[in-house]
């Protein structure tokens, strides 16, 4: 949803490209170990490249897919995150575009899940659910 919301507030001539990556963990940790379960189409050497991510909690996730399409060699590689959970991460991330900071609470809804549930809803809500141990 996020995707297709600055998909359309871009006027530029841009590529657009998806990846789906799957971090193992509980239904609201990651472990930081990524699967790629579909990768990119396009070739990104010589490209400037935006990753756009939904939201960025450890960084762990980000950490790993930075530095896989790092490997690619585009000509710039940055970062735009809807929401980043403040103080979760170990190392300051370095990211170009921030929507917006959240403390650390797991949410739902507007393209986020839990456990493949909620992604339809179109407002972002706190889960409090038995998965997220409050
Ligand atoms: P990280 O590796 O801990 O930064 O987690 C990043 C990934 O975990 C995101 O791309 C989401 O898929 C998922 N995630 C982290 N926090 C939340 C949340 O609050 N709601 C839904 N998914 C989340």
């Amino acid at each position: 949803m996020f995707m297709a919301d600055i998909a359309r507030a871009i006027a530029l001539p841009v590529e657009l490209d998806f990846m789906a990556v799957s971090s193992y963990g509980t239904a609201t940790k990651t472990s930081g170990v990524v699967r790629i379960v579909k990768d990119l189409d396009i070739d990104l050497t010589g490209r400037d490249v935006i990753i756009i991510e939904d939201i960025v909690d450890s960084g762990l996730t980000l950490n790993y897919l930075r530095k896989n399409l790092a490997a690619r060699h585009p000509a710039s590689l940055e970062v735009c995150a809807l929401l980043l959970k403040e103080g979760m991460q170990k190392v300051e991330p370095d990211l170009r575009y921030v929507g917006f900071r959240l403390p650390d609470e797991f949410v739902v809804g507007y393209g986020l899940d839990v456990a493949e549930r909620y992604r339809n809803l179109d407002d972002l809500r706190v889960f409090v659910g038995p998965e997220s141990g409050h």
